[in-house]
């Protein structure tokens, strides 16, 4: 998947994965990872998400990185008071540790299932290098038949996750979602069962 085919879809206002408000699990889980006040968290694939806002509001400095300069210039012009968002144009593979920062907390919620599975173990091994031991992920992935839709977003299963993630993080699964109607557009295309898993990781 290359960088143009997001671009395209920014151009095209082909972003049906933009949410009109965030995401469920913050309010139901973010809590749990239990961080320090003040803490600093970083939102890969980052879009224009309004989960962006939810995690500045809970006092936290929110590190974000989108490749597309229009979502982030519609972040900024849609939240023209936004503080404590560091909402940057780039590309998340280019990131290292030091010109991201310390980071005590990750929210991927649209980011492993946007990517095709020949790119999601480059993915989680970026993310795992970028995080210091006992760094906490928030983690939401998608489950459904892909026989019946073609991604993204993709179908990211159990043992999958723990593929990815289980050498370096401890791994809690914190919730199960049912989801379709959120998803319309799926269902239009075909999906007739599909749940959203919450997952917490851990870096050791
Ligand atoms: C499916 S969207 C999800 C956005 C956001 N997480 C949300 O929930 O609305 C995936 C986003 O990742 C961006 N993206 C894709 N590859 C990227 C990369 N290598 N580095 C930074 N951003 C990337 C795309 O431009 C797109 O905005």
């Amino acid at each position: 998947m290359e960088p143009q085919f997001w671009h395209d879809r920014w151009e095209r206002r082909e972003i049906g994965f933009h949410m009109a408000k965030p995401h469920v699990a913050l309010e139901r889980h973010w809590n749990s990872l239990a961080l320090p006040p003040e803490a600093r968290v970083f939102v890969p694939l980052a879009g224009k998400s309004l989960d962006l806002i939810w995690l500045a509001s809970r006092k936290q400095a929110v590190v974000g990185i989108e490749l597309s300069p229009v979502a982030v210039q519609e972040f900024f012009e849609e939240h023209p008071e936004a503080s404590g968002i560091d909402l940057r144009c780039g590309d998340l593979f280019e990131l290292t540790p030091s010109t991201l920062g310390a980071i005590d907390a990750i929210f991927d919620r649209a980011s492993l299932v946007a990517l095709p599975p020949a790119m999601r173990a480059d993915y989680a091994a970026q993310l795992t290098s970028l995080s210091p031991p006992g760094t906490q992920t928030l983690l939401i992935t998608m489950e459904y038949d892909q026989r019946q839709m073609r991604g993204p977003p993709h179908a990211v299963m159990p043992d999958e996750v723990h593929a990815l993630y289980g050498a370096t993080h401890e791994i809690t699964e914190l919730e199960e979602l049912t989801a379709l109607e959120d998803f319309p557009r799926m269902s239009a295309r075909g999906v007739t069962h599909l749940a959203e898993r919450v997952y917490r990781l851990r870096r050791r």
